[in-house]
Parts: C-alpha cells; structure tokens; sequence
C-alpha cells in the first residue's frame, strides 16, 4: 500500500474523526451479483429492449406493473442466491472496531451488506432493498417483507397467478410496488436516510467510496460535502470513475483494484491505527475524556495499556 495512504489511514483511525463508507454495485460483483450499468442489466418488454433506467421508474411501472415486478423478481432471484464477500465482511469488521464513528451508505438494494453482519442502525440504503415492497399507492409507508413464497425469475418468466396475489397491498388490495427508489422519485428521510445521510456527510473526516459509477444525486452530494470539508476521499474501483479525480484533487486517494482484495487491507491498517490510539496515552487527559476516546476497547489487558500512572 502506497506510504502516504498508509499514513493517512492511520491517522484517522488514531484521531476522534468519523469514518464513512460508501458502496455501491461494484462491492456485490464479486458476490455474482451484475452492476447497474453493465451489459447484463438489459430487459425485453414486448419487442422493444429496455435499460435498467428506463425500466426503473415509476411511470413505467404505472405502464407495466407485471413486466416490472417480473424484472424485479428475476433480481431478487440473483440477490437471494448471492452470498457476502470479503469486501461485505471487512466492512462489518470496519464497524465493529469504530461503532460510532462509522456509517455506511450503499446504494446497493440487495441487501448484502445487512446479511453479512452490518447493522440496520448505522447502514443507510439510500436506494431501497429489495426483499422489501410497499404499498405502489402510498395507501401507507411501512415496508412489507417480500414471501419466501414469492420466487425469483428467469428473464422472460412472466407473473403467476401466486404472484400476483403475493404482490398486493395487504391494506388497499392494490399493486404492491418494489422497495426501490426509482429514476422519476426523489430521495426522503423516510425511506432513504436523505437527511441523515448529508448529516454524517458534513461530519465525516475519511469517506471510502466502493465500487460504484458516481451517477446518482445523494452520493455526489456525499462526495461534495466532504470534499468541501476537507476531509479525505478514498476511491476504490477496478477503473477510474468521476469519484477518483475528486478524491486526488482533495489530497486523497485512487486505489484501482477489486473491493474484496482492496478493503479487507485498508481495514487492517485502520484497525492498526485503532491500536496505537489505545496505547498512546496524552498527558493531562483526564480519565472520562481516556475512557470515551478508547470506546472501543474490547480486553482488559487493552484498559491496562491506557491506565494513567498514580
Ligand atoms: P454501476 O453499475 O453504475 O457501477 C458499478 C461500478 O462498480 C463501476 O464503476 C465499476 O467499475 C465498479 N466495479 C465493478 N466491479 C468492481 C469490483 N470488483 N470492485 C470495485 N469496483 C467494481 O453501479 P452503481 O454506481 O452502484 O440506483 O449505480 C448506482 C445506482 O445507479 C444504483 O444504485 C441504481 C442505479 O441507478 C437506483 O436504482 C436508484
């Protein structure tokens, strides 16, 4: 690892700063799953062949709610039959040594990062999750669970009768809609963290950004927010995407390489940095201000480490 991201890293991890991880399709590649963008996301309505961001929309799901709850569900299939990566687990690790201080934002909506051991407090899926639908009317706002009944797709396999009695709202009867945010809707608090998410943005000191192409509103105005306070972007993808020339121009980083091999080692060394802040101890610190900046001190040996001379 290049020295000066090395130090970087560490001295975040070592100061009282929040860390914020943002992720997008490029983490889940390694788990099978294809990103947004790329050549597999492509859908046949008739005889005419749609983009994902064409059929993503509420319009076109007013249009032709079976052939787009039918394309959801053949996502839902490769999403159910995924597994978390090595990316997802370092991410997991990352939380656990910083708590507090860390936020995770994915665009993802298949729901790999809450499956491998992310908490539902601190991740923020500002683009919906899949195993999820809701009322398509807004007859109400809660979230229903999709059936394990309700089986994922091949590409073409139209709606059953099952499904289309699986996929109502159990209050109105109406079309139940996907959990997804899609192209022709706006971000909310609600249901996509919105708010919360420009919050953390504007307190974040080191903003890792994963695997994804930097085409959507709330994760530029992530990016921008602690660009503008300087904090420090890293950039992780297998090519250069608009994130990357942000991140350098702030003083940060581009690591170019697959988030499974690359974040696994970025959390080592924010996790070496951890340690060295237990062991250093600052004079004159008194013993609340040692025990709230060593929150995450797991053993006692650690405590011992960090005790102020009598
Ligand atoms: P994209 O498909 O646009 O971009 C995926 C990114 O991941 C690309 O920049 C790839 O180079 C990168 N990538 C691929 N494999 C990788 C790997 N192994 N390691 C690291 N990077 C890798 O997907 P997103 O940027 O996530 O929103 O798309 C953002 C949003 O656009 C989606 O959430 C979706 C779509 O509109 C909604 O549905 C609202």
């Amino acid at each position: 690892m290049d020295s000066v991201l090395k130090k970087n890293l560490l001295e975040v991890a070592a100061g009282q700063g929040r860390i914020t991880v943002m992720t997008g399709a490029g983490i889940s590649a390694e788990s099978g799953i294809p990103t947004f963008r790329g050549p597999e996301g492509y859908w046949t309505v008739g005889s005419k062949e749609y983009h994902p961001q064409e059929m993503a929309t509420y319009s076109m799901f007013r249009q032709y709610p079976e052939q787009v709850w039918a394309w959801y569900l053949y996502r839902l299939g490769v999403c159910r039959r995924a597994y978390a990566n090595e990316g997802h687990r370092a991410l997991v690790r990352l939380e656990k040594l910083f708590v507090e201080r860390f936020t995770l934002i994915t665009q993802n909506v298949d729901g790999l990062h809450l499956r491998a051991g992310s908490s539902p407090e601190r991740t923020f899926q500002i683009h919906g999750n899949i195993f999820f639908m809701r009322c398509a009317d807004g007859c109400r706002t809660d979230l229903v669970p999709m059936p394990d009944f309700v089986e994922g797709k091949e590409k073409g396999e139209p709606l059953t009768e099952g499904d289309r009695s699986a996929l109502r709202c159990p209050a109105c009867g109406g079309w139940s809609r996907p959990h997804v945010l899609w192209f022709d809707e706006t971000y909310n608090e609600e249901h996509f963290r919105f708010v919360s998410s420009l919050k953390i943005a504007s307190a974040t000191d080191l903003l890792l950004i994963v695997g994804t192409s930097g085409a959507t509103n709330l994760p530029n105005q992530v990016a921008w927010r602690v660009h503008e306070r300087g904090g420090t972007i890293v950039d992780i993808n297998i090519e250069q995407d608009p994130f990357s020339r942000l991140a350098v121009s702030g003083g940060g980083h581009f690591i170019q390489g697959p988030a499974a091999k690359v974040l696994p080692e970025i959390v080592d060394v924010l996790k070496a940095g951890m340690r060295n802040r237990i062991k250093v101890h600052r004079p004159g610190e008194s013993s609340c201000q040692a025990r709230n900046s060593n929150l995450e001190i797991r053993n006692k040996s650690e405590i011992q480490m960090t005790k102020r001379p009598k």
